[in-house]
């Protein structure tokens, strides 16, 4: 390898040792093909000759073949690796790809421009600290431009260099380079990105990358080059109060108990007073041990294991704080989403948020609206789609540490993910805590759910019908309610037309009006079984996700899922309502089994199907199992 560095074959060692001190700097570049940026990126990693005799053998040839530079070297063809990328000409995934200089080192985060892989974006830029928006001198500020910078913006990237390209073509006008960042200064501003540095340059031609060009004379400021190398990493971070999320309590042996974990902010010295969040239990740090011995003091970005004073509680997800100055505890928030799944964002969903080292489960509960990433308007939302982003709020399973996006990016920032799949199916920021989760307290009361049902000789359960509609769940439901309220017990029928009269009267068929008539009518049964009762719902509850979330509200045992099981086709020949000849005539929309799906339970307690049993054959069934006969 052609390594710019002549110690590499004077010393080896040295140059090893040189390396490794260097500090590293991560940053995405935003613009598209058409920009420049492959060929920019190319041309960085050609100048730092961070290119192996081979690859550049092979680049010749391609250049020749490929021939859109005439001849000449076509450094987009380094970096546009894929086969398919080149035959579309876009790119489509997130490359990461390193280089050095004499005095740092680099990962460069390539990522797509268009709007359908703003996720991909998203991906790049959410570990970065800096960001290269490049521009087509030809073609000026373009909503592109303004969409990557407002995601810059979102992510907190504060570094940030407006790189004015194939200035060539423009005769390296200065009129032209003033205008563009007279125009992008003016959004830039209304974003909150005041601070940039515009270079004038072609990547083509290597002017302004690594060494300044006489090219444009009138600009005095650095080369790009110069420009990454000085950019200031991690400095800020370390000035702030100590913060760190234990990744896991390091227990070896009875006189040993660390916490580990990476610092997400401050210093740390031995001595130091520590609150541990969220149990606010105070001491102080003994040690900082590392692989290679304990240190005097550790700065955010280490990696560390922490021992204390005092033999306090600490587990993982738990944050370690400056005591005079801990974060803070909550467990609702408002947050700016982006969605990154196929499936809609529905609110009401349970979804397991992930962030600092914790993972608990969390709702989106109201999403406030959705911004056009294209014009930065804001519109109502009441779901997110692949690519959108909006500002919602959240809440979370139990009070969590946390710091706001804008403070912290590893206490404030977070990934969705969902329950079923384990796809990560979102990313945000964490803006603030609610303030009315703050007035909101449990109130303990003396009669228990215990005390109630024991009065009426029973335990609470609920008995969840779900099968499509005109399956029979409600008449099934309704000869098992009988049949019980005739042996003595106490019961009450949630019935899906019925709860729609009333406290569901303002919901629909959309997915998101079915996902919220499920979390609420889950919600009464929770009320009904603490009261004691044994409840019946029969609702088409057609999603998993919602039923196991009704699953989860209960205590262990309390839930009995009845299957009823019927095929759309015979569901249809009865058509009881006449709904399925109205949804077929397409005078009915989001009808569940035409054109709204219905996922059948995989893990019901009871399954009675419908072609084989009569209702009060299935209805016995039920009673059966619910007896314990
Ligand atoms: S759920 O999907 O949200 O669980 P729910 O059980 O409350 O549905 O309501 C279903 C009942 O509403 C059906 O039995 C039917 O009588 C009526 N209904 C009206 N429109 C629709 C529709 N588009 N899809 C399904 N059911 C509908």
């Amino acid at each position: 390898m052609a390594h710019i560095s002549s110690l590499i074959e004077t010393d080896i060692d040295a140059y090893l040792e040189a390396h490794h001190h260097k500090s590293l700097l991560r940053f995405i570049t935003c613009g598209s093909v058409d920009d420049g940026k492959s060929t920019l990126i190319g041309r960085l990693l050609y100048d730092s000759k961070m290119v192996f005799e081979d690859q550049l053998a092979a680049l010749e040839a391609d250049s020749k073949k490929v021939g859109t530079q005439g001849g000449e070297i076509d450094f987009a063809l380094l970096v546009d690796g894929l086969a398919a990328e080149r035959e579309q000409g876009i790119t489509i995934d997130v490359a990461y790809r390193f280089f050095s200089t004499e005095t740092r080192k680099f990962i460069v985060a390539d990522t797509p421009g268009h709007e359908q892989y703003t996720r991909n974006m998203v991906t790049g830029a959410s570990t970065a600290d800096a960001a290269v928006i490049l521009i087509d001198a030809r073609r000026g500020v373009l909503t592109q431009t303004r969409r990557h910078s407002y995601l810059v913006s979102l992510l907190g990237i504060r570094n940030i260099v407006l790189a004015i390209n194939k200035m060539d073509l423009v005769d390296w006008s200065k009129e032209t380079f003033d205008a563009i960042v007279e125009e992008y200064q003016t959004f830039a501003d209304q974003i909150g990105l005041s601070d940039f540095t515009a270079i004038p340059m072609s990547a083509l031609k290597g002017e302004n990358i690594t060494a300044s060009s006489d090219a444009a004379p009138w600009y005095d400021g650095p080369p790009l080059m110069a420009w990454l190398e000085q950019v200031p990493v991690g400095d800020s971070i370390a000035a702030q109060s100590f913060r760190m999320s234990v990744q896991w309590v390091n227990r070896p042996n009875l006189d040993f108990r660390g916490f580990s974990g990476q610092i997400a902010a401050g210093t740390v010295k031995p001595g130091d007073r520590i609150r541990v969040l969220p149990s606010g239990r105070e001491s102080r740090v003994a040690r900082i041990v590392t692989l290679h011995g304990d240190l005097d003091q550790a700065v955010a970005g280490q990696s560390v294991t922490l021992t204390m004073t005092d033999e306090i509680d600490i587990s993982r997800g738990d944050v370690i704080a400056a005591a005079d100055d801990p974060v803070a505890v909550a467990d609702q928030f408002e947050a700016t989403l982006v969605w990154m799944d196929d499936e809609a964002m529905l609110p009401g969903r349970p979804y397991l948020i992930k962030i600092g080292t914790q993972t608990v489960q969390a709702t989106i509960t109201e999403p406030k609206y959705r911004v056009n990433v294209n014009t930065l308007e804001h519109t109502a939302a009441k779901k997110l789609d692949l690519n959108e982003i909006g500002v919602c709020n959240l809440s979370v399973g139990k009070p969590i540490p946390f710091a706001p996006y804008a403070e912290n990016r590893d206490l404030g920032g977070f990934i969705l993910i969902d329950r079923l799949s384990n796809r990560t199916v979102g990313a945000g920021m964490l803006h603030f805590a609610l303030r009315r989760a703050e007035n909101i307290h449990w109130q303990a009361t003396d009669v228990d759910k215990a005390a109630r049902a024991s009065l009426k000789g029973q335990t609470g359960k609920v008995v969840w019908f779900t099968g499509l509609s005109g399956a029979g769940k409600s008449t099934i439901a309704n000869l098992v309610e009988k049949r019980l309220h005739a042996l003595g017990r106490h019961t009450y029928l949630l019935d899906g037309d019925n709860v729609r009269h009333g406290l569901n009267r303002d919901l629909g068929f959309t997915e998101e009006d079915r996902v919220e008539n499920i979390r609420r009518v889950a919600e009464v049964a929770k009320l009904m079984v603490d009261a004691g009762l044994i409840v019946l719902t029969a609702f088409i509850s057609p999603f998993r996700a919602e039923r196991r979330m009704a699953r989860e509200l209960m205590a262990e045992g309390e839930f009995v899922e009845v299957f009823v099981s019927t095929p759309i086709e015979e569901a249809e020949r009865r058509d009881v309502k006449g709904l399925y000849a109205k949804a077929r005539a397409g005078q009915l929309k989001n009808f569940t089994g035409v054109d709204s799906p219905y996922e059948a339970p995989e893990l019901a307690e009871i399954v009675v199907d419908t072609t084989s049993l009569s209702a009060v054959e299935a209805a016995e069934r039920v009673v059966a199992v619910l007896l314990g006969e």
